[in-house]
């Protein structure tokens, strides 16, 4: 990347910081005021969303300069090398081509020009074999009854896609099947679960990557030494699935071959949901959903690959963003999610977000030279009213947010659904204006806001609309990683806490303390029974 087209040292971040200055005093409601357009200018409808910037502290002359912003930064360039399978992970030497997962099998697509679409659909027909069968009551435990109950074991992108998924896909549940998640290390969830489920009837999926994974090993080990104790190796052989890329380590574990769900190094953990990873979400909803599912965010690559920038929702979320983060200096973001089913997607978000582009070097490993992503988080609108959002209306803190809001309700609840709806958008109306009735005559009731909102509506909580809103996401995070120039696909800062655990573990007593954590290791250890 040449100097010019960093995103920092662009002519368009120049213009919006001058921009910026300009608009320091302007507040939403005098723009909403001044702009008569701002729906044609600032909303955007497409697949089946819709896209409302029209409460972000923006003009159109910022919009313009966003958009210039990402033209220098070489966006367009960008999204073709990543459809293309370029290496642009650049750090791991790998591309990052999670749109091949929910590519429809005709279409090909490569690794440089080297097709993986039949990898793709080899393991898309082995999980579809696999919910048919179970479905079908064709797929049994060891001692020959029907399967009632599944557990995925993983954690970070091997669980929180997942999770975010079943949750949000409640309403399309196959009835009678129990899903559950074990992600944890301490062992509660995995006790939790080993508690309500029956030996003979479940089936466990290991999620992992990489097949290393601490926290995955432990609770899936923990797993099969229950249920070896329970019916052998047989039991082990009949209800255990594995997914991962490293077939030395399920050998070692003892997944029977037929058993296992390839991936590929071209898929990062947090970019898996639509791999052999979301099996248990095909599992848990049936075959034909997960395949609307896949096709909804299918529908959201092409729309990312193809619309021009200035109606290309990716796009635009991600400029909100950049524009909220680096020129009003909001180090805090919110997902504000107005339906009960999405009480997952902050997590999910979280890692996407900042394991993606939480990091301060450049691609090229110099240090970056603006802020990257913010603080993440957040919970169902409704809850968070009654629990946070007083920081969001009146805190010190600069603070941006994302609403999501479903127009339909998914459990024939539509009075309770419109509640939740015109609760979000008098939240969005107070946090944009604040209160024109009260003055400063009482500092307390002061109210002046100003807060920054994007509002993403849709129809209904169906699985295509999940599938867009998740590559929605995946495609912001890619879009402010290229005007950062960060590689938003690889996460080493993970890896020394990591290391530093295994050390300790291994380590026991024998070794002298660190002083750093002497004091803590000690009580600890005295602690412990
Ligand atoms: O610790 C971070 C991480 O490497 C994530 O990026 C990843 O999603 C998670 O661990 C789990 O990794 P795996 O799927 O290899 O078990």
């Amino acid at each position: 990347m040449s100097r010019e087209s960093y995103g920092p040292r662009t002519e368009a971040w120049a213009a919006l910081a001058r921009h910026a200055g300009n608009l320091a005093h302007v507040s939403i409601s005098e723009l909403c005021e001044k702009e008569s357009d701002r729906d044609r200018l600032f909303c955007t409808e497409a697949e089946g969303l819709w896209l409302d910037l029209s409460r972000q502290r923006l003009d159109a002359r910022a919009l313009q300069l966003l958009l210039e912003l990402a033209e220098q930064t070489g966006l367009p360039d960008w999204i073709e090398r990543m459809f293309r399978g370029e290496r642009i992970n650049n750090t791991e030497d790998r591309a990052a081509l999670h749109v091949a997962l929910r590519r429809p099998a005709d279409l090909p697509l490569g690794v440089e020009g080297k097709d993986v679409m039949h990898l793709v659909v080899a393991e898309r027909e082995k999980m579809r074999a696999l919910a048919d069968s179970l479905h079908g009551g064709l797929l049994k435990g060891y001692t020959g009854r029907g399967i009632t109950d599944v557990v995925n074991i993983g954690i970070g992108g091997s669980d929180l896609g997942v999770v975010m998924a079943v949750e949000a896909l409640d309403r399309y549940r196959m009835p009678g099947l129990g899903v559950h998640f074990v992600s944890n290390v301490d062992g509660v969830q995995l006790a939790r679960v080993l508690r309500t489920v029956d030996p003979e009837t479940t089936l466990f999926v290991v999620c992992s990557k990489t097949f290393t994974t601490l926290e995955t090993l432990n609770n899936a080990r923990g797993v099969r030494e229950w249920l070896m104790q329970r019916g052998g190796a047989d039991a082990v052989a009949a209800q255990f699935v594995a997914v991962s890329t490293n077939h030395r380590a399920m050998d070692e574990f003892g997944v029977a071959p037929e058993r296992r769900l390839d991936l590929w190094d071209w898929v990062g953990g947090r970019y898996s949901v639509c791999s052999a990873v979301g099996l248990v979400v095909a599992l848990a909803i049936g075959w034909q959903n997960f395949a609307a599912f896949l096709a909804g965010a299918h529908e959201m690559d092409e729309h990312f690959r193809s619309a021009p920038l200035d109606r290309n929702l990716p796009v635009l979320l991600a400029l909100a963003g950049i524009w909220n983060r680096n020129f009003l200096s909001a180090g805090n973001h919110a997902v504000l999610p107005y339906d009960d089913h999405l009480h997952r997607l902050p997590a999910y978000l979280q890692q996407l977000e900042m394991e993606s582009n939480g990091k301060s070097v450049r691609r090229g490993g110099e240090p970056v030279e603006c802020a990257t992503a913010p603080v993440i988080w957040g919970e169902p609108g409704s809850n968070a009213q009654h629990s946070f959002y007083q920081l969001l209306h009146q805190g010190t803190d600069p603070v941006s947010a994302d609403f999501l809001l479903p127009a339909t309700s998914m459990v024939d609840r539509q009075e309770q659904q419109d509640l939740a709806a015109v609760n979000c958008i008098a939240q969005a109306w107070a946090l944009a204006s604040g209160d024109p009735e009260v003055s400063n005559a009482d500092p307390h009731r002061d109210y002046t806001a100003n807060r920054p909102t994007s509002l993403i509506l849709f129809r209904q909580l169906d699985p295509a609309t999940l599938g867009k809103l998740i590559a929605l996401y995946e495609h912001k995070v890619f879009t402010q990683g290229v005007i950062w120039d960060v590689n938003s696909f690889d996460q080493w800062g993970v890896e020394l806490g990591k290391r530093l655990a295994s050390g300790l573990q291994a380590s026991g007593t024998r070794d002298a303390l660190p002083p750093v954590i002497a004091p803590a290791l000690a009580k600890w250890r005295s602690w412990r029974r």
